[in-house]
């Protein structure tokens, strides 16, 4: 079995899953986010603190299973650094140990990974990563070349999800808390889309919070009808940027296949918006089951599968965390 080892931010995950078959045999993570919650965000010294007490406790329940690990796969890269050493570390102890080969995975390319658990890897296929971290639409070519499509200049999807729950004193993370809520407002503030109608094929979310911001300022009574009705006209707005840019990438790439993954993608109105999208160019959507959409252990374990196969180990010394998104060299 190979085990996943996932440490990147304010999640600790660990998987084992069977190479053979790509059953998954072990499945848990701790989540730190209602302790991040009080601050708005995640407190990185907090986050490093908590997975070097998550971590041991998770792999204390897979010891029983330690004699059949082949390899370990752990996240290197890209995230918050004290949090990644955490992952890094203990993956390098137990190597030692077990005398067991190291694998290095890209936190995105894991994500990626997530919509093909259990299933054979299939490319080529578009991609649009929406997560707290970035907001990413790729092409991954039949050779699983990556080009980078669009990308953020400032906030991704996810983050301004949190940002507006902050605005409106709602908690960390924002995402599900924002989505929910928009269900119960109406679109009264017809915020406008960002870069509508600028041929720049590329994302911006922060002019939308300062929309947000401005219209929670105006507003003399922030009840909580008011509330759900900025949720829903900047969930709204949002989605409809990431629609808006993603036509014109569509229209160039005609994507047979297209994978939605990410923390956000478990965002259900932001799904409809790109099935409608999808069935106007006959593409196949594929999603991560929901449990497996934000950080996770499988996704790193699987990633694993895919490198133990073809033998890509990486040294002690050569496995360092990288807290930068490279996805030229990643695979
Ligand atoms: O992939 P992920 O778990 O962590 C990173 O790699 O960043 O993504 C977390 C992000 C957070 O910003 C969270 O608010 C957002 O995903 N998110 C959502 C939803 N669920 C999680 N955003 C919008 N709608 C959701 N339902
Ligand atoms: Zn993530």
């Amino acid at each position: 079995m190979i085990l996943g080892i996932e440490s990147s931010c304010d999640d600790s995950s660990i998987a084992l899953i069977d190479h053979k078959n790509l059953e998954l045999k072990f499945y848990k993570k701790i989540s730190q986010e209602s302790i991040h919650s009080s601050y708005g965000g995640v407190v990185p010294e907090l986050a490093a603190r908590l997975h070097t007490q998550a971590l041991p406790a998770l792999l204390d329940e897979i010891k029983g299973e330690f004699n059949r690990i082949k390899a370990i796969a752990v996240t290197n890269e890209p995230g918050l650094s004290v949090s990644l050493i955490g992952g890094i570390s203990m993956a390098k102890a137990l190597s030692i140990s077990l005398g067991v080969p190291l694998i290095a995975v890209n936190h995105l390319i894991g994500h990626i990974y997530s919509v093909f658990l259990t299933s054979k890897a299939r490319f080529p296929l578009g991609v649009l990563l929406v997560s707290g971290g970035h907001t990413l639409v790729l092409n991954i070519d039949k050779e699983a070349k990556i080009e980078i499509l669009a990308t953020t200049g400032d906030d991704s999807f996810g983050e301004s999800f949190d940002k507006v729950s902050k605005m409106m004193s709602l908690g960390y993370p924002g995402g599900a808390v924002i989505e929910n809520l928009a269900l119960k407002g109406r679109d009264e503030y017809k915020f406008t889309i960002p870069l509508k109608g600028d041929k720049r094929v590329e994302y911006s979310f922060s002019g939308l919070k300062n929309q947000v911001r401005l219209a929670i300022e105006k507003s003399e009574n922030l009840d909580d009808q008011t509330k759900a009705n900025i949720a829903c006209s900047f969930q709204k707005t949002a989605i409809s940027h990431i629609i808006d840019k993603l036509k014109i990438i569509y229209d160039k790439h005609k994507f047979q296949r297209f994978a939605i993954v990410g923390g956000a993608s478990a965002n259900l109105a932001l799904r409809g918006e790109i099935e409608k999208l999808a069935k106007k160019y006959n593409s196949e959507i594929l999603y991560a089951p929901l449990k497996f959409c934000s950080d996770n252990g499988a996704m790193i374990a699987r990633v694993g599968v895919e490198k133990y196969l073809k033998k890509e180990f990486i040294s002690l010394s050569e496995l360092q965390v990288r807290p930068n998104l490279n996805l030229k060299k990643a695979r």
